[in-house]
């Protein structure tokens, strides 16, 4: 695929006239065309994988929304070598909310690995999550008891639907608290039931640019200027971020002592830490799980019934859950990846280039100048034709056998399958972990349930589930 000689070109696409350019590149993004679309089109029009285009959220808050688009899986991975890129502020694309949403501080996140910071706050959360590795698996199980509780509760309260987001959002956010709080539910914190709601409201207001209501048509030009002329201040979001902070510094003792040990100031480890739960790991879980529901609901009778026999065979075989009977369902594996290829829960990924260099895509390369905004579709990334075959398609054996070699074109965790986070990459830390969610829930789901049938809407953020049936399972 990448051996054969390729033409070097000029990147095609314009970024159109100063400021205008932008505001109509972000209106075709969000309400002409659809994020897809828009992309898709770009590539016929020019044909071509990488282009020139502005990104959302463009004026006045975004100082310089040009960049270059890669689309397709040989270009993507330039965006992964932290060699020839740099990710600094640039987690959330050309603009970065006030870090007085972070106590002042710029947190891991937004940090590049030429920091020194950078690699004493990542090799600590790597220790971190290693240190609590036993209780993943029990702390999560006891989350999805109670999840699954409420959503049977609904269905017989609620004429027959549950709100599958609403539950998973507060099972997501119930697994995150306990896991770096020494086990404490958080209702037993100042937080009461309202830690989601907390976070949602911080979230919302770093995120809101680069979002859409979906509302009608005549309401875009409204929604567009009141969420993407200016940035949102920090203190609206203040007095949330006040309550998750002071429980997270009452209930993270070990997590804290920890940072102090390994030379972090506990201040900024804190602040770290809200960040880490409340924006990476509760911000990423709570699509996730729709996103998985959604996939394997759609799917329908069949693979339930596949999944089904596997996940109990197994089970049975192996006297219980643990890490390694996970490994020997080899259809669950594979779904799972399959879940995250084609519809992977962060798809927007950005670096600027540290020195002039070339990209190259499957039929051509490109010279970049040093500084360039480097910017990655992954979905597009994940669904290339070349690499997959009826990569449109959700395949749920895909992954399995030969089919594992195709992991290393899997990237949703901001690095390949096949390779492991670390101090000197910006690979996602709970990697393994969100794997490990995403297939415990399935296996909860098929152990108690032959199948489910779900509606599926469309949301600011991924995919809104209500659950409609759940068929009790009628075997052991
Ligand atoms: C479904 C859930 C998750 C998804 C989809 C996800 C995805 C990602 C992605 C794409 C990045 C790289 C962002 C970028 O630099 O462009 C990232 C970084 C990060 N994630 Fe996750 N993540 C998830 C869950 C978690 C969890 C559970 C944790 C921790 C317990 C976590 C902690 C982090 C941290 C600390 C970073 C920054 C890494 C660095 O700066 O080197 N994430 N995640």
């Amino acid at each position: 695929m990448s051996s054969k000689q390729v033409p070097v070109k000029q990147i095609p696409g314009s970024y159109g006239l100063p400021f205008l350019g932008a505001i109509s590149d972000r209106h075709d993004f969000f309400y002409k065309q659809g994020r897809d679309k828009f992309f898709a089109t770009r590539i016929q029009q020019h044909n071509s994988t990488v282009l020139r285009t502005n990104m959302p959220p463009g004026p006045l808050i975004s100082s310089d929304p040009r960049v270059i688009a890669l689309l397709d899986a040989v270009s993507f991975p330039t965006l992964l070598d932290n060699d020839k890129v740099e990710k600094l502020n640039v987690l959330d694309g050309t603009f970065m909310p006030s870090t007085n949403f972070t106590g002042g501080y710029r947190v891991c996140a937004y940090l590049d690995t030429r920091e020194q910071n950078h690699t004493l706050l990542k090799r600590f959360f790597l220790q971190m999550l290693a240190d609590r590795k036993d209780a993943f698996v029990p702390l999560f199980r006891n989350c999805l008891q109670e999840a699954f509780i409420e959503i049977q509760d609904q269905l017989s309260r609620k004429s027959g639907k549950a709100d599958f987001n609403g539950v998973f959002t507060d099972a997501s956010f119930n697994f995150i608290f306990r896991l770096l709080c020494d086990n404490k539910h958080p209702s037993l914190t100042n937080l009461a039931s309202q830690g989601p709601k907390l976070v949602n409201k911080w979230l919302v207001f770093q995120l809101a640019p680069l979002a859409t209501l979906g509302l009608p048509r005549i309401f875009n030009y409204i929604e567009d200027f009141l969420i993407r002329t200016l940035p949102f201040p920090a203190w609206l979001a203040k007095s949330s971020y006040k309550k998750l902070y002071d429980a997270f510094e009452t209930s993270a003792t070990t997590f804290l002592d920890a940072a102090e040990n390994a030379g972090l100031d506990r201040t900024e480890a804190c602040h770290n830490l809200v960040f880490l739960a409340g924006f990476n790991a509760y911000g990423g879980l709570k699509n996730q799980f729709p996103v998985v529901i959604k996939h394997v609901g759609l799917c329908g009778e069949k693979l339930h019934g596949d999944l089904v026999s596997e996940i109990r065979r197994v089970v049975s075989d192996e006297g219980g859950i643990t890490v390694s009977s996970l490994e020997k369902m080899s259809l669950l594996k594979s779904v799972v990846y399959e879940v995250m290829r084609i519809e992977p829960a962060v798809p927007y990924q950005y670096a600027r280039t540290r020195e002039d260099l070339v990209v190259r895509s499957h039929d051509a390369s490109f010279e970049v100048k040093k500084g360039e905004m480097l910017f990655g579709y992954q979905t597009f990334a994940t669904k290339d034709p070349r690499v997959f075959e009826d990569a449109e398609v959700f395949v749920p054996g895909r992954f399995i056998g030969e089919g594992e070699k195709l992991l290393k074109h899997v990237f949703w965790s901001n690095g390949p399958e096949t390779e492991d986070p670390s101090p000197t990459n910006k690979q996602c830390p709970g990697k393994n972990l969100v794997v490990l969610l995403c297939r415990l829930f399935l296996v909860e789901l098929f152990l108690r349930y032959d199948t489910f049938e779900i509606e599926v809407a469309p949301s600011a953020f991924g995919p809104a589930i209500t659950i409609k049936s759940l068929t009790k399972a009628s075997t052991i």
